[in-house]
């Protein structure tokens, strides 16, 4: 349990309380959150937990047990906190953003574990950031809007990283058994019932190549740019998510051509996500898989996020029998992938996958089940935190 970690680590037997906060798979809807379009996210039961006690020196302490680091600060100065370029960075900053938004912070003693693998795509920063939100707050009461915003306000001006909302979005608001169609302009969430004929695994490619974070950075950027161009052509136009399918083709010819196809990505991938929730209505399966296909060829070929790990695991994982469609999920140059299967056809695919990978990359993918999960919460004492041994040393 991770209260028993928590007494090994702080030495106290005081009741600590415990949050829980997941990772997240994306069906559909890459790259659009930070152009205010539409994604299609759903939580895994893959989550950070955090324990959290009151400590008795002024301090804010947290330990990490997959990095055996620890960090701490004087509670009263968390609004003023700087970066240290670690894991630690999401924490504090959690922190330095709920200070500086006028919520208390009280000394106390965190102990963080995560089942969500780091670097996978699988938003382990978010799930991070959310269960620490909640901890540092405790009973303070925050809107849920409000928490996914200060998290993602942590991770951008605190950590550095430019995201969207989709992550910690999803990580507040998940439903059970539903993935969550999030519009990133209304900042509303619907939840979307899937069929029941289907199985949805994550492959990891473990690897994560560097150009990641400078790529996405760029991206944003590239997508500014496109903006620009399309207000020449209708002043009404303040992000991609404004941009129709007739007046791309109408404005890109004159646009330069990188700009012009990373605009067609992410305006065509907001129609996909719609369509494959129409889909999922009618449980029309073999299309939902088609237009995981289609982003991911958009993703690979305008977007230019994928990289060779993802492209084989797609390209095989689609010859396989069983399967309706696969993509990259996530940021992108490395990670998950996420495959839509026939329910069913989980262990055959698992066996084929792997086999191909190893053959290929001499590496053994990590999969994962994707079981839609709730959001985040405070876990009551009886409710399982992770097992023991994976928290035992
Ligand atoms: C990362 C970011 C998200 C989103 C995805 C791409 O996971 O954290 O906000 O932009 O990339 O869809």
């Amino acid at each position: 349990m991770i209260r028993e970690a928590f007494r090994r680590q702080y030495g106290t037997d005081q009741n600590a309380r415990v949050f829980r906060a997941p990772g997240r798979v994306n069906l559909i809807g890459e790259h659009t959150d930070y152009n205010l379009g539409f994604v299609l996210p759903v939580a895994l039961d893959l989550a950070c937990y955090v324990a959290a006690a009151p400590s008795h020196d002024g301090r804010v302490h947290v330990y990490s047990e997959q990095k055996h680091e620890s960090r701490d600060w004087l509670a009263a100065a968390s609004g003023d906190l700087s970066p240290v370029h670690n894991w630690s960075d999401y924490p504090a900053g959690v922190a330095r953003e709920l200070a500086r938004a006028a919520y208390c912070i009280d000394p106390q003693s965190l102990l963080i574990h995560s089942t969500v693998p780091e670097g996978s795509g699988l938003s382990s920063s978010a799930a991070l950031e959310v269960s620490c939100a909640l901890a540092l707050l405790g009973d303070q009461k925050i809107q849920p809007l409000r928490l996914a915003e200060l998290c993602r306000a942590a991770e951008g001006r605190f950590v550095g990283t430019p995201c969207g909302i989709m992550d910690q979005f999803v990580s507040v608001f998940a439903r059970e058994h539903s993935a969550l169609l999030i519009d990133c302009r209304s900042l509303e969430g619907q939840p979307v019932t899937l069929p029941d004929n289907i199985e949805i695994l994550a492959v990891n490619s473990m690897v994560k190549h560097a150009l990641g974070q400078s790529a996405y950075k760029q991206r944003t950027e590239e997508c500014a740019a496109a903006v620009e161009s399309f207000r020449h052509a209708d002043p009404a136009v303040s992000s991609l998510r404004d941009v129709t399918v007739a007046l791309l083709e109408k404005v890109s010819p004159s646009m330069p051509h990188m700009i012009a196809r990373r605009a067609r990505h992410v305006v065509t991938e907001n129609e996909r996500v719609t369509l494959f929730v129409n889909a999922a209505g009618r449980c029309d399966i073999e299309r939902m898989g088609e237009l995981m296909v289609e982003s991911h060829v958009s993703l690979q070929h305008d977007y230019e996020v994928s990289c060779e790990e993802l492209d084989f695991l797609v390209d095989t994982a689609i010859g396989i029998d069983g399967v309706l469609g696969a993509r990259m999920t996530g940021g992108g140059f490395g990670g998950c992938t996420v495959n839509l299967l026939h329910k069913g056809a989980g262990s055959r695919f698992r066996n084929e996958i792997t086999a191909e990978y190893r053959d290929r990359f001499n590496i053994t993918p990590q999969i994962v089940e994707c079981h839609p999960a709730g959001g985040a919460a405070e876990l009551k004492n009886s409710e399982r935190s992770p097992d023991p041994a994976a928290l035992s040393r």
